[in-house]
């Protein structure tokens, strides 16, 4: 397969000629995958629609989803903004760098077609020596969605990138593997609450915590969107990222409880008279099935979410059909897991 160069970089020492060989990619308008704490990114300039449009190109992703756009420091975050309310102030101080991303009135200089047309634009520091380094060499933000084709899993290694986006992409940079492990949680200071479009590893009690005393209430988006584009005369989705069928991995997944193991190992041996192969990711219970099969997943949510897309990845390669999945407990450490396996089992 052909594929793209993968230049590796020391994340405690990023060399600075490397950095910079990637930095003048991008402002020349090409397209540089690169390692933030979450998962790797697809970058391009923010400030060049030509380059925004490469992204989607790139991904197969519909012009209706909005992409973030990165940055350095808070100060190259307000540039992009038309005003900054004190809850930002407050999540930056908090979570900045960091797996957070603010959905904040948009600058005219944001080319339109890198918020889908919305007038909000999403921004986050990244966490990541490497990602920093090169948002710091570019001098321009980065607009940058997970490097992954449209409704595919997120990459959380350079192999990764590589094998969905490797003949699409002028430069993959590897800085090991992702530590947070999902996406960033997107939090909307649009309005008067700051209201959770996507939930992440920052969870809402964090922001709560962070926004205590502001008067700025935390609330959980009510978004119920298909994975269809919206219509002609339907209003943009609010965060399209929450489009319905999304990180999904090829192989059908089932989500199961504790209670339900028995259901799942009648179900299963019916389906071992088929041809596919099972790839089971349990976390406190165990299944009748060979040990080969059984990934031990953490049962803390960070070591999870570490773990999870990686897991997802090695099942697809292995050509697994079915992967059945001890679904997360309902409390809000583990909110932005539950969502990711809940729409990969759509
Ligand atoms: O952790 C992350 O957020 C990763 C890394 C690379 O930073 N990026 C990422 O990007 O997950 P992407 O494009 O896969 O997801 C961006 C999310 C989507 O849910 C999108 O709808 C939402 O952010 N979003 C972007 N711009 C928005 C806007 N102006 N208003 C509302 N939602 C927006
Ligand atoms: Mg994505």
């Amino acid at each position: 397969m052909a594929g793209a160069p993968i230049l590796t970089l020391d994340p405690d020492n990023p060399d600075p000629v490397v950095v910079e060989h990637a930095a003048a990619l991008l402002r020349r308008g090409g397209l540089v995958a690169f390692p933030t704490e979450t998962v790797y990114g697809l970058g391009a300039n923010a400030l060049d629609p030509d380059a925004v449009v490469a992204i989607y190109t790139a991904k197969g992703r519909p012009a209706w989803n909005p992409v973030i756009a990165h940055v350095p420091d808070v100060a190259a975050a307000r540039v992009l903004t038309r005003y900054w309310p004190p809850a930002a102030d407050r999540l930056a101080a908090a979570f900045w760098p960091g797996p957070l991303t603010m959905v904040l009135p948009k600058a005219p200089q944001v080319p339109d077609v890198a918020t889908a047309g919305l007038d909000a634009v999403a921004l986050r520091i990244p966490a990541h020596p490497v990602a920093l380094a090169l948002l710091r060499a570019a001098g321009v933000p980065i607009a940058a969605p997970s490097a992954n084709r449209f409704t595919q899993i997120s990459p959380t290694t350079a192999q990764h990138v590589q094998a969905s986006l490797g003949d699409r992409v002028g430069l993959i940079l590897d800085g090991g593997p992702s530590s947070v492990g999902i996406e960033s949680t997107v939090v909307d200071l649009t309005g008067p609450d700051a209201v959770v479009l996507r939930p992440g590893m920052i969870s809402a009690a964090d922001l709560e915590l962070a926004l205590r005393g502001s008067g700025v209430a935390v609330r959980m988006a009510t978004v119920t969107v298909s994975h269809d584009a919206p219509t002609a005369t339907a209003a943009p989705q609010r965060s399209p990222g929450m489009a319905d069928r999304h990180y999904a991995p090829r192989a059908d997944v089932w989500l199961f409880d504790a209670e339900q193991c028995s259901e799942i190992d009648a179900a299963l041996a019916d389906r071992r008279a088929g041809t596919g192969t099972v790839t089971a990711l349990l976390r406190t219970t165990t299944l009748s099935v060979p040990d080969d099969t059984i990934v031990r997943m953490p049962d803390d949510p960070a070591a999870y979410a570490r773990a999870l897309y990686a897991a997802l990845h090695a099942a697809d390669a292995t050509g697994a059909s079915l992967i059945v999945i001890e679904r997360p407990p309902d409390d809000d450490r583990w909110a932005g897991l539950r969502d990711r396996l809940t729409r990969a089992a759509r």
